[in-house]
């Protein structure tokens, strides 16, 4: 749609706008929105998000791209990794971050299984994604391969997230979490699938574990935005996990992780200082607790004062 046109209710496009809680403006991102930043040069920034909570501080923090990935299976739900977590299970969390989300776009991820058995299946649960629960994309893994399917969830006008070196659902196939794009015929081959999902109209390429240098040639080379993890410095833009940058994964980080803040000692310090309130009956104090009202409170003693004249 080009400049001026106007969307059923009133408001041209460039209008989506709404109020943030430091009274500014600020602008709905779409996929239409991604590539605008790509042509001008402006960083794009994505973070996941599994529950309400991690949706809003991240949103209000104009975070561009929210994912809700399939990392949750083990950020989340504790699996070893990414291969066994539901469809169900996808949604439930993303509607929750749903909730939480106004301004950033909102993009989930097609787990492992829910798109390898076909073309219709891979719309049907695409579909449920969109209307279930309200995602504005989602994301498919795999290059070249994936195209015709991929071109079909578009056709079924559901935008969809390229993803493409090292791909967490191929882990069985990768023989590990490794590095992907270090030969000429392996650099040929990821040009190949970032192409191929170019020409398919993916609206971002997720570019994840592969040498800087390969991900700028296929930056330079695509239309779309390229959104690196893990993949040098210059990407479109850059996704990390949630809870890689807030040292919340129990492991040690990838290279590539940069830790922002220590929500775990956080978290700890606090659960400690209340199991040690509650121990040392320090909590709740009287200030935490709830009165009586004055007159229930006469009336109480009144009665209590009769019982123990009873007792006597
Ligand atoms: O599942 C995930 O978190 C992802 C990333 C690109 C971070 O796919």
């Amino acid at each position: 749609m080009g400049t001026g046109s106007i969307r059923r209710g009133g408001g041209a496009l460039e209008d989506i706008v709404s109020l943030v809680s430091n009274g500014e403006l600020r602008q709905k991102i779409t996929v239409a929105s991604l590539r605008e930043k790509k042509l001008q040069h402006q960083p794009i920034t994505c973070l996941t998000a599994y529950d309400y909570a991690s949706a809003r501080l991240v949103d209000e923090a104009d975070i561009d791209i929210v994912l809700v990935g399939d990392s949750l299976a083990m950020t989340m739900l504790g699996y070893p990794d990414t291969l066994s977590v539901t469809v169900d299970e996808m949604l439930h969390h993303t509607k929750a971050v749903r909730r939480g989300v106004k301004h950033a776009l909102l993009v989930a991820d097609m787990p492992y299984g829910s798109y390898h058995l076909g073309t219709d299946d891979a719309v049907r649960n695409a579909a449920r994604f969109m209307k279930e629960a309200g995602v504005e994309a989602v994301k498919i893994e795999g290059g070249e391969k994936r195209a015709d399917l991929i071109r079909r969830v578009i056709d079924a006008e559901i935008p969809v997230a390229g993803h493409i070196g090292l791909t967490p659902q191929s882990v069985n196939v990768m023989g590990g979490y490794k590095v992907q794009g270090k030969s000429l015929a392996a650099i040929e081959q990821l040009m190949r699938d970032a192409l191929a999902l170019d020409r398919a109209g993916v609206c971002f390429i997720v570019l994840e574990g592969m040498p800087r240098e390969v991900a700028s040639l296929i930056t330079a080379e695509v239309a779309a935005p390229t959104i690196g993890i893990g993949a040098g410095p210059d990407c479109s833009g850059q996704v990390l996990v949630f809870h890689d940058i807030l040292n919340l994964t129990f492991a040690p980080p990838a290279k590539f992780v940069r830790r922002y803040g220590d929500a775990a000692a956080l978290i700890a310090d606090a659960v400690h200082a209340f199991r040690d309130d509650v121990v040392a009956q320090q909590y709740p104090s009287d200030g935490e607790s709830y009165h009586l009202p004055k007159e229930t409170q006469q009336g109480l003693e009144t009665v209590l004062e009769r019982k123990r004249g009873m007792r006597r």
